[in-house]
């Protein structure tokens, strides 16, 4: 009966709700409990949905990021499998990326490059250091393009090593690359062409001034010998006269023969100082006084014969290192010129010529000065080009001074000015001391 009763009580029990035995207070309590409960939860629940947002997000960066780079990626097995590729390399190769996980990448080099790749690779592994390497790549169509590969070691696992590979088309730069090169090519080939010519121009230039300046030389030969001959023609029409009077004596023989050999022997110094004054030199250091009364010496007699007076004013201890040949021509040409310049002007009185020395502290000034006509503003700044001339035809060449400011410049930097005021023209021809 007891146990009975018992049951029924346990019956009712389970029944009741925990609210039937909690006084309202407790009840109270509780919901308010439940309810900072359920707030918490919302809170939790918004949380959550804002770092599912954050999720998403950084999944989209990452797919912006990796897939839509601007160069193609790609991380490869040690074996060259590719493991991992992104969408822009994918479309590069004209591939689905699908179709390109577990391929090898060797597939997609030409032949020719593969061994760079190999050995890129290689070394990859041994210096566990970025490699760069250039090699051509092809399509799933079959087309062909230059790529830039740079390739580094992921080492996260020593056994399972990995390639992270880029790859950037870089045919665009390549073919522009390539066009540089052709066009330095051809234009290397123009240069040597025209460098070519421009040889051949002046060996041409060359052999019309040595042969102008052998016509002068000539003309001067024609003028030193044309007194000894007068000479020698004189003894030997005075020792005929004397014999024809039945007068000649062994005296007068032999003191003309003395006189026709000496007048021979000033003929034959004269061809010797023309040999000599076309002999090439080496640079040396020479005196500048030497060079001049070389030059003068030749066409001394010509200058006399056109009553041009010559005067020489040269500090004897001045020396230049240069050519001396080229000096003497270069002199030559600028005399030359002067007895041109004062057979034009018919001028007959006070013609004259002087060169002059003068000494700063860093060069040494060669001048040469004459009063023939002096040269106008219009043509002064031509008269250095070659083949300019105010000559006619078959006087001037137009290649004197052109020559001459090459020979004097040539040679240790040295240079040729001219100037001209009224009647008088002035050529300075500048030594450095320090060349
Ligand atoms: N001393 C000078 N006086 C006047 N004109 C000169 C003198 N030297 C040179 N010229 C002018 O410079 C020109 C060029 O001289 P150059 O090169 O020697 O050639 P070319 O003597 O064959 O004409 C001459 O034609 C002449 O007009
Ligand atoms: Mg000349």
């Amino acid at each position: 009966m007891k146990e009975a009763k018992m049951k029924d009580d346990d019956i009712a029990n389970e029944l009741l709700t925990p609210t039937d035995y909690m006084s309202h207070k407790d009840i109270q309590e509780l919901v308010q409990t439940l309810q900072t409960h359920q707030l918490e939860l919302e809170m939790q629940n918004e949380e959550l949905h804002l770092s599912r947002a954050k999720l998403k997000e950084s999944q989209r960066r990452y797919f912006d990021l990796y897939d839509m780079a601007p160069i193609g990626y790609c991380t490869l097995s040690k074996e060259g499998l590719i493991l991992e590729v992104n969408f822009t390399l994918a479309s590069l190769f004209g591939c689905a990326r699908h179709d390109l996980i577990n391929k090898s990448i060797i597939k997609f080099i030409v032949k020719e490059d593969q061994d760079v790749y190999y050995l890129c690779a290689k070394k990859l592994f041994q210096t566990n250091l970025g490699l760069t390497c250039d090699l051509r790549m092809i399509k799933r169509d079959g087309s062909v393009f230059y790529a830039h590969a740079a390739a580094s070691a992921e080492e996260r696992d020593p056994q399972n090593s990995h390639v992270m590979l880029t790859i950037n088309d870089v045919t665009e730069s390549e073919k522009a690359r390539k066009k540089i090169e052709q066009l330095n090519v051809d234009l290397k080939a123009k240069v040597s062409q025209q460098l070519e010519e421009l040889r051949k121009k002046d060996a041409i230039l060359l052999q019309q001034s040595t042969l102008a300046q052998m016509g002068e030389m000539i003309s001067m030969i024609v003028h030193q010998w044309r007194q000894p001959l007068n000479a020698i023609s004189g003894a030997a029409i005075e020792l005929s006269l004397l014999n024809m009077r039945g007068d000649v004596s062994g005296d007068d023989i032999s003191r003309n023969s003395k006189f026709i050999q000496n007048m021979t022997q000033e003929m034959s110094q004269t061809i010797d100082d023309f040999m000599n004054f076309n002999k090439e030199e080496e640079n040396s250091l020479f005196s500048l006084s030497d060079s001049v009364y070389k030059t003068y010496e030749i066409v001394e007699a010509q200058c006399k014969s056109k009553s041009i007076k010559v005067n020489v004013d040269i500090d004897e201890k001045l020396s230049v290192f240069h050519n001396s040949r080229a000096i003497e021509h270069s002199l030559l040409n600028l005399i030359i010129n002067s007895r041109d310049a004062f057979d034009e002007s018919k001028k007959t009185k006070n013609k004259k010529i002087d060169i002059y020395s003068r000494e700063s502290d860093d060069a040494i000034f060669l001048i040469f000065k004459d009063n023939a006509s002096g040269i106008s503003k219009e043509l002064i700044g031509k008269i250095f080009n070659p083949y300019f001339t105010t000559k006619e035809e078959g006087k001037g060449t137009g290649l004197g001074l052109y020559m001459t400011k090459r020979m004097i410049e040539e040679v240790n930097q040295s240079s040729i000015s001219v100037e001209s005021q009224d009647d008088t023209t002035t050529f300075t021809i500048k030594f450095p001391k320090s060349a």
